[in-house]
C-alpha cells in the first residue's frame, strides 16, 4: 500500500490502520485482504448496531465540540466498530467488555469525569490521571496496584517516584458512582485507563479507543516501582532501556514523554538543576537559570506549569486548560526542558531526530504517535479472566 502524506498509518489490534482525509483502510495484518471505506461508507457503518455503546455515548457527549474533533472521532468510531467485530489482539481484554454486565459503565465514567472537571480543585485532573496511569501501567501492567493504600509501608504508592502522584481521589469518586449501579463489576484498573482517556478528551486532547476487562492486583510492587520508574535525573540510555523492557521503541518513548506537555512540575525537581555548582547541569545556560529562578519564586509556590504559554495567563486560582501540543518538544530544541531527563532526549541521535520531526509539522505526527503509544501502554495487561480481583474500593484489596 502506498503511504500518503495526508494519512496516518499504524498498527492496532492485529490490523494495519490507515486514516486519511477522505477515507480509511483497515487491513488485517495476517491477510492480504483489505476493506476500503469512503466517508459515506463510514457514515453508513456508524449506524450499524454493532457500534459499541460507549463510542455512541462519547460521540453524543462531545457533539458540542469542534468539527475537527468530531471528524477524528468518526474515524475512530469506524476503527472501533470494525475492531469490535473481530477478536481483540490480546486474549482477554476487548472493546466493550462490560456490555452485558454493566452496559452504562463507560458512560458513567465519562459523566463523572465531566462533573469532576467542572470543580476548580480538579482542573489539573487530566495531567494527574495521565501520570497515575503511566506509573500504574509501567509497573506490573495496568492493574491498579499503584492505587492500593493499605497503610502498610510496603504499598507501591510509597515508592519514591510515586510520592508526588495525585488524582487517587478522582478514581475513588468514579468507583463509588459505578458501585451504585453495578457493584463489584468494573475493575479499578479499567476505571483508571478509561478516566485518563476521557479526562484528556474533555480537555481537548486526543480520543483513542480503550479495551476493557483488566483485573485488579491483590498486591503492590514497592521495590519494582522504586527501581524501574525513570528518575528525572536519568540519562537517555537508562530511560530507553526501561521503556524497551516494556516493549516501547525509542520513537514511542519520545512520544510518551510528550505527556509532559500538560500539568505541573514541582520546583523541587527543577531547582537542583540550577543550584549544583560542583556538577553543573550541562543543558542550562545563564538565561534559562534566571528564568527557572523567576518561575519558581514569582509564583510564591513550589510549582511551575509544564506549558510555558500558560505561565503568563494563569494563576493558581484561575481556570487552567491543558494544552496538548508540541510545545514540550519545542522547549527541548531551545534547551529549555524542565527536567534533566527531558533534555536527555536531545543527547541521543535517534531520539533527537524524533523531537525535531515532531516540531517540524502542525503537530499531527506527535498526536498520531502519542495516541498509538498510549493505546500500547494501556494494553500492558497482566491480569484478566479469573486472575486478580475486582476491588470494591480502589484503595483496598478485597479480603482485608
Ligand atoms: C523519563 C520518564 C519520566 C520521568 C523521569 C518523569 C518525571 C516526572 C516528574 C519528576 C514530574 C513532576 C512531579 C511533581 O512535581 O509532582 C512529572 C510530572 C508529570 N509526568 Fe512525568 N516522567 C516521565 C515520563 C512520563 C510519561 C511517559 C508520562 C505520560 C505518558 C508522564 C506524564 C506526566 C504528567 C502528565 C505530569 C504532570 C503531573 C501533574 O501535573 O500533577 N511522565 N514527571
Amino acid at each position: 500500500m502506498q503511504t500518503r502524506k495526508d494519512c496516518w498509518n499504524f498498527e492496532y489490534s492485529a490490523h494495519s490502520i490507515c486514516i486519511c482525509t477522505n477515507f480509511a483502510y483497515i487491513i488485517p495484518l495476517k491477510s492480504a485482504h483489505f476493506l476500503p471505506h469512503t466517508t459515506s461508507e463510514i457514515h453508513t457503518l456508524s449506524k450499524l448496531p454493532k457500534i459499541p455503546s460507549k463510542i455512541c455515548a462519547v460521540k453524543e457527549m462531545i457533539s458540542k465540540m469542534g468539527c475537527q474533533l468530531k471528524v477524528a472521532l468518526l474515524f475512530w468510531s469506524l476503527i472501533a466498530a470494525i475492531i469490535t467485530t473481530q477478536r481483540a489482539a490480546s486474549a482477554s481484554i476487548r472493546i466493550d467488555f462490560y456490555d452485558q454486565t454493566c452496559p452504562r459503565a463507560e458512560k458513567i465514567i465519562f459523566t463523572e469525569m465531566q462533573k469532576i472537571l467542572q470543580r476548580p480543585e480538579f482542573k489539573n485532573a487530566p495531567a494527574q490521571l495521565l501520570r497515575l496511569f503511566f506509573h500504574d501501567c509501567f509497573i506490573g501492567g495496568c492493574d491498579a496496584s499503584v492505587l492500593l493504600n493499605t497503610g502498610n509501608l510496603q504499598d507501591e504508592k510509597q515508592a519514591g517516584p510515586n510520592l508526588s502522584l495525585k488524582g487517587f481521589e478522582i478514581i475513588n469518586m468514579i468507583k463509588e458512582a459505578l458501585e451504585r449501579e453495578c457493584p463489584v463489576i468494573v475493575s479499578c484498573s479499567d476505571i483508571l485507563v478509561i478516566a485518563t482517556r476521557d479526562a484528556m478528551i474533555l480537555s481537548g486532547g486526543p480520543f483513542y479507543p480503550v479495551y476493557t476487562g483488566r483485573r485488579d492486583s491483590k498486591v503492590s510492587f514497592l521495590q519494582k516501582a522504586s527501581l524501574e520508574i525513570p528518575s528525572p535525573m536519568d540519562h537517555i540510555d537508562k530511560i530507553l532501556m526501561l521503556f524497551a523492557q516494556r516493549g516501547f521503541t525509542a520513537r514511542e518513548t519520545v512520544a510518551l514523554l510528550g505527556g509532559h506537555s500538560i500539568g505541573f512540575i514541582s520546583c523541587a525537581f527543577i531547582q537542583p538543576r540550577i543550584n549544583n555548582d560542583t556538577n553543573p547541569d550541562p543543558y542550562i545556560g545563564d538565561d534559562f537559570k534566571e528564568e527557572i529562578r523567576q518561575r519558581c519564586e514569582k509564583r510564591n509556590s513550589n510549582f511551575s506549569m509544564m506549558d510555558p504559554q500558560q505561565l503568563s495567563s494563569a494563576s493558581s486560582s484561575s481556570p487552567f486548560t491543558s494544552h496538548f501540543g508540541t510545545h514540550y518538544y519545542e522547549s527541548l530544541t531551545r534547551r529549555r526542558g524542565l527536567l534533566f531527563s527531558d533534555m536527555e532526549l536531545m543527547a541521543n541521535e535517534q531520539t533527537a531526530a524524533v523531537v525535531e520531526e515532531y516540531v517540524s509539522d502542525d503537530g499531527s505526527t506527535f498526536q498520531r504517535d502519542f495516541i498509538t503509544a498510549l493505546v500500547k501502554m494501556s494494553n500492558l495487561v497482566t491480569l484478566t479472566g479469573s486472575q486478580g480481583e475486582v476491588r470494591l474500593n480502589c484503595s483496598v484489596p478485597l479480603n482485608t
